[in-house]
C-alpha cells in the first residue's frame, strides 16, 4: 500500500503575523500545487487566525505545535483542543523541545493524544533520543518507550491517522542531520515494528512516519527515497520560502 508523502513546516516561535502572512503569500502559488503531498504549515499561535484565513479552500493544511489535553478551565496560558479545532486540522505532540523545556513527559503526551483524537484533529507525534541515549545505543528503548506509553491511550480504530516523526534530538537545529541510513533504520526497524505490535500490520501500513532533523532543500530527497520515510517534519527551513518548497518537491518526486 502507498502512503501519501507528508511535510510539515514547524514554525517554532518564530514570525510575527505580518511576516507569517507574507511568507505564505509567497509560498502559496507554488504550494498549492504540489497536491500530490500532503502539505501542514504549524505556525504558532498568533498567527493561527491569519494563516487559516489564507489556506481555506486549499488543500494546505494547518496545525498547531502544542495543546493542553483539558477542555477548558483554569490553566492560564494554555489553549484547549476545541479551540485548536476550530481553525487547525493537526497538532503537533511532544515535540522534544517541549520535553525538554516544558516538562512534557509520554504520559503527558498520551493524554494530549486522545484529546486530540476526541475533537477530531490529526496527531503529529514526535519521539527521539537525546545525543547522550543515542551513544549510550539506547535509542532503540527509549524510541520504543516514547511510542509504547505516549500512544497508550489512541482509540485503536483511528490508529491508522496518527503522523510519528523521528527526531533524533541531537539533530534538531543543529545542521547536524542523521545519517539516512540510521534514521531508516530506526523506522524501518523499531518505529513501525511497534506501530505493528500495538495496532496491527494493516494499520501500521498506512500510519505516515516522518524524519525531522536538519532537513533542508539539499537533503531532502536522500531521506525521501527511503521507503520507511514517508516524509518531514521541518524547523528551520520552513522559515524559508525557496528551501521548504525545494523540500516539498522532493517529497512529490516519491509520490
Ligand atoms: P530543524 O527542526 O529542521 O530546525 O532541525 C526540526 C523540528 O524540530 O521539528
Amino acid at each position: 500500500m502507498s502512503r501519501k508523502p507528508f511535510v510539515a513546516g514547524n514554525w517554532k516561535m518564530n514570525k510575527t503575523v505580518e511576516e507569517a502572512r507574507q511568507l505564505v503569500a509567497e509560498m502559496m502559488p507554488e504550494l498549492t500545487e504540489i497536491s500530490t503531498v500532503e502539505r501542514v504549515l504549524c505556525p504558532p499561535f498568533t498567527s493561527i487566525l491569519a494563516i487559516s484565513a489564507m489556506v481555506t479552500g486549499t488543500e494546505i493544511g494547518l496545525g498547531a505545535q502544542n495543546m493542553h489535553w483539558e477542555e477548558k478551565g483554569a490553566f492560564t496560558g494554555e489553549v484547549a483542543p476545541n479551540m485548536v479545532r476550530e481553525f487547525c486540522n493537526y497538532v503537533i505532540l511532544g515535540h522534544s523541545e517541549r520535553r525538554l523545556y516544558f516538562g512534557e513527559t509520554d504520559e503527558s503526551v498520551a493524554k494530549k493524544l486522545a484529546a486530540a483524537f476526541k475533537v477530531g484533529l490529526v496527531p503529529i507525534v514526535c519521539v527521539g533520543e537525546t545525543l547522550e541515549e543515542n551513544e549510550a545505543g539506547r535509542t532503540e528503548e527509549v524510541v520504543t518507550r516514547q511510542l509504547r506509553e505516549g500512544l497508550s491511550l489512541v482509540p485503536k480504530e483511528e490508529a491508522d491517522k496518527l503522523v510519528i516523526a523521528y527526531e533524533p534530538v541531537w539533530a534538531i537545529g543543529t545542521g547536524r542531520a542523521a545519517n539516512v541510513e540510521d534514521a531508516s533504520r530506526v523506522i524501518g526497524g523499531v518505529i513501525r515494528p511497534v506501530l505493528a505490535d500495538m495496532f496491527g500490520a494493516a494499520t501500521e501500513e498506512s500510519i505516515r512516519v516522518l524524519y525531522g532533523g536538519s532537513v533542508k532543500g539539499s537533503n531532502a530527497a536522500e531521506y525521501f527515497r527511503e521507503p520507511a520515510i514517508d516524509g518531514g517534519l521541518i524547523g528551520g527551513a520552513s522559515l524559508k520560502k525557496d528551501d521548504f518548497l525545494a523540500i516539498v518537491r522532493a517529497a512529490a518526486e516519491t509520490a
